[in-house]
């Protein structure tokens, strides 16, 4: 897909605009509360691990409460895994029988989820495992091919099946394209010689269907091939300009996207901010996971982070949804994303009366701290130094508080080259 052709803008618009969503990692595997890995990491037989599903029971399931976290945390879409490596669905797939439709539950969660994210108006993501660990044939495709093509097979008649029986689907994520006996071969560069993977997947003869099926669809890089959208993982990397991405995160260890039963190590509020500004400021989507407990409900410490990041939208949530890039400099004050003419910078700390930000070389029309009623003075000193003052001694926020500036134009900084790098001692800029 090449990011520089107006469908792929119109068909991203939503994706630009939401910028902050929810991951869902829960299945079987949150039973253990050992991460959604488990099955693996711990050589569990198969016939024993399908066990799971007779305690696989979930009453307290109930997909209005995740979509209005959702909603309430200030994220326009969700994400939930449909089925993960572990080959176990959530919905009544007619290619299985490891399904909750066919096992104790007896329910279709995806059908329940779907409704409920329109219910609360958020647009509808899909994550799908391509490969299932019980299949011989991911392990050995050499050996074992002929359950290497079950596989496959598998991987697009499910695909199908979701991409059919649910009405829109917004967002399609897929996951899991390694196969270990598939090389990848590269040039010294890095880059790929022959997609291999794509080979093995039929991944664009795969996407081709879903997207008769689904034409407005959005579909991640990770069917090995670049599709619409990059999905860093665990970080906030940009790609370039023109190109979307998403970064996914665990709202607590990386150890585990799936039920923790012990999960000490939360992220901050400060610190989910951050990537949430670093996300929107890189014209990129922060998709922050959450792993429900086994009966489906979600524990205190997240919904009171989810909580907490809604409040602070609240107040700050302009400066992110459909935010735009912008070179505007900040020194070690923290990050700007920009809409239009309007410039937002995120103060990572909170500096005082006085904040000052430079090389700025726009005029500036107004300023004014978000959360705030009276507005703020600026001036612009030499070397396009901004000075702001008329802050309030304390913030208005604990963890993160936004200056909005509205400028004559579109902003821009004042480009600093290394040759002329001693011009600054004399203010001269
Ligand atoms: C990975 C992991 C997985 C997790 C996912 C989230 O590829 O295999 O457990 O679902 O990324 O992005």
């Amino acid at each position: 897909m090449t990011t520089n052709n107006t469908e792929y803008e119109k068909r991203l618009r939503w994706f630009h605009q939401a910028r902050f969503g929810m991951f869902i990692h829960w299945g079987l595997y949150s039973l253990l509360g050992r991460g959604e890995w488990v099955m693996l990491h711990e050589r569990i037989r198969q016939g024993e691990y399908a066990k799971l599903a007779d305690r696989f029971d979930p009453k307290k399931f109930d997909a209005d409460a995740w979509a209005g976290l959702a909603a309430e945390a200030g994220m326009k879409y969700m994400t939930l895994t449909t089925r993960h490596h572990d080959g176990f669905c959530l919905w009544n797939s007619r290619a299985s029988d490891f399904t909750s439709v066919k096992t104790t539950a007896k329910r279709d969660f995806i059908a329940e989820y779907v409704r409920a994210c329109r219910r609360a108006g958020l647009k509808v993501g899909l994550y799908y495992s391509l490969l299932d660990w019980r299949y011989p044939g991911y392990w050995d495709c050499k050996v074992h091919a002929k359950s290497a093509r079950a596989m496959v097979r598998q991987a697009h008649d499910q695909v199908r099946e979701l991409m059919s029986n649910y009405g829109k689907i917004d967002y399609l994520f897929y996951d899991g394209e390694w196969v270990p006996k598939v090389p990848v071969p590269r040039h010294a560069d890095g880059k790929i010689v022959s997609n291999e993977v794509a080979k093995f997947w039929q991944s664009r003869k795969l996407n081709r269907m879903v997207r008769t099926l689904q034409p407005h669809i959005i579909i991640n890089n990770r069917a090995a091939i670049p599709e619409d959208v990059d999905t860093p993982e665990q970080e906030v990397t940009a790609s370039t300009a023109g190109r979307a991405w998403e970064s996914c995160m665990t709202l607590g260890d990386a150890g585990g996207w799936g039920y923790l039963h012990n999960n000490p190590n939360w992220k901050a509020l400060p610190q989910l901010l951050q990537n949430l500004v670093n996300s929107a400021a890189g014209e990129g989507n922060f998709l922050l996971n959450v792993g429900p407990r086994p009966d489906g409900s979600i524990r205190r410490k997240e919904v009171n982070l989810l909580h907490a990041i809604g409040k602070w939208m609240e107040t700050n949530g302009e400066s992110i949804y459909g935010s735009q890039r912008t070179d505007l400099q900040s020194g070690q004050l923290g990050r700007w994303t920009r809409r239009g003419n309007t410039g937002y910078l995120h103060m990572f700390h909170y500096p005082g009366r006085e904040a000052v930000v430079p090389l700025v070389a726009t005029k500036v029309r107004s300023a004014e701290l978000l959360g705030n009623p009276s507005p703020l003075k600026v001036r612009t000193e030499y070397n396009g130094r901004l000075i702001i003052s008329g802050l309030p001694a304390s913030p208005p926020h604990s963890s993160m508080n936004t200056i909005k500036i509205r400028f004559a134009e579109k902003p821009r900084s004042i480009p600093f080259r290394l040759a002329d790098k001693a011009t600054w001692l004399e203010g001269s800029m």
